[in-house]
């Protein structure tokens, strides 16, 4: 099978070329790397190139005789989707029309979209499932459910068959250390207790602590990076194998939340293993910032038979503290 990824040099794009490389896939990797790194796009072939250039696209696709795609190449910082909205349209969805035109043309039927918890906007009930509305409440969310809405009609109109993935917050690394998340600026919350942990950052500041929530901390449904490619993975065979068809959109996360304090703490006992401590400030809220957000995640273990094998919060850490110690050269 020839796969196609878009954006296979950013975090959660590498750690799926690397997945599909060891399942024995051929993968092309698309990725103009604006945010994403050469040396990450270590498993497939890169193509350094971006969505707006329709030329490229159509040779690609010429070149190749690809069986799927699956797309991870998009801006996705909500506070600069807020600032730039025409940045998140123009790369978010006509970049994207332009990946679906040339696969409708190539005859291309499967396609794997990162989709976000964000297209759901203010929760009304949590655990978040597939019936909550989606209601976004910034240009990042709205650019995806956009791409969201334009699947369900391309697989109408077109037989496109696709399957989104709304991520809730995706962590942790590459269990065997070649891969893990490098973001600039780092905006998460993870990364950024590390790199205050490690050195790289002098504190880390929790941003309120007046939320309606048991320590007033924000709390988030914190998935691993394998877990999220692992359904990826599954969604894609379902696809290819006809099991799954038209547009589908599931749920990731693993069905718990933890506290922005309580992953602090958690951060703090495995980085004092090798002497290292946290300085924790206090801030004021981030604006757009739901109390709690957390996903149910019933039908993607239902319909792709996906069962996350790092759910822990403490091994996601692990993982990623692993990759912290090597960016910050720490033995
Ligand atoms: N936080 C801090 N201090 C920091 C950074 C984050 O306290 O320095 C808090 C945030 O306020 C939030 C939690 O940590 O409560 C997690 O924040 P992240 O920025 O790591 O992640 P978000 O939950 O904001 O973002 C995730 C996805 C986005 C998606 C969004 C939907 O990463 O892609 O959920 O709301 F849009």
């Amino acid at each position: 099978m020839v796969i196609l990824v878009v954006g296979g040099a950013g975090y959660i794009g590498s750690h799926m070329v690397k997945q599909l490389s060891k399942a024995g896939k051929q993968v092309v990797v698309l990725d103009n790397l604006s945010t994403g790194f050469r040396e990450l796009a270590c498993y497939g072939q890169l193509v350094v190139g971006d969505l707006a250039d329709t030329v490229l696209l159509e040779r690609l696709f010429r070149e190749h005789q690809f069986d799927a795609v699956m797309h991870f190449a998009a801006c996705s910082l909500v506070g600069e989707s807020v600032g730039d909205p025409a940045k998140y349209y123009r790369n978010n969805v006509s970049n994207t029309l332009n990946l679906l035109d040339v696969m409708v043309r190539h005859h291309v039927r499967h396609f794997i979209f990162s989709s976000t918890a964000a297209t759901f906007g203010e929760p009304e009930y949590t655990p978040i499932d597939e019936a909550h509305p989606q209601a976004p409440i910034n240009p990042y969310g709205a650019s995806k459910l956009m791409v969201e809405r334009a699947l369900q009609d391309y697989a109408t109109a077109y037989g496109l068959n696709s399957v989104s993935l709304r991520y809730f917050n995706a962590c942790g690394a590459d269990p065997e250390g070649v891969l893990g998340e490098c973001h600039d600026p780092e905006t998460h919350l993870i990364p950024l207790i590390l790199q205050a942990a490690s050195g790289r950052r002098k504190s880390i500041t929790v941003f309120g602590r007046d939320y309606p929530t048991e320590d007033g901390t924000c709390i988030r449904d914190y998935i691993h990076i394998e877990d999220l490619c692992s359904a990826h993975a599954l969604a894609l065979q379902a696809l290819v194998d006809g099991e799954l068809s038209g547009a589908l959109g599931f749920n990731l996360g693993n069905g718990q939340g933890y506290s922005v304090q309580e992953v602090i703490d958690v951060v703090k006992d495995i980085v004092a293993e090798d002497s290292c401590e946290l300085a924790v400030e206090e801030g004021e809220r981030r604006a757009g910032d739901p109390a709690r957000l957390v996903a149910d995640a019933t039908q993607a273990k239902k319909a792709l038979g996906w069962q996350p094998q790092y759910a822990d919060l403490i091994t996601i850490v692990r993982h990623a503290w692993a990759w912290e110690k090597k960016l910050a050269r720490i033995q």
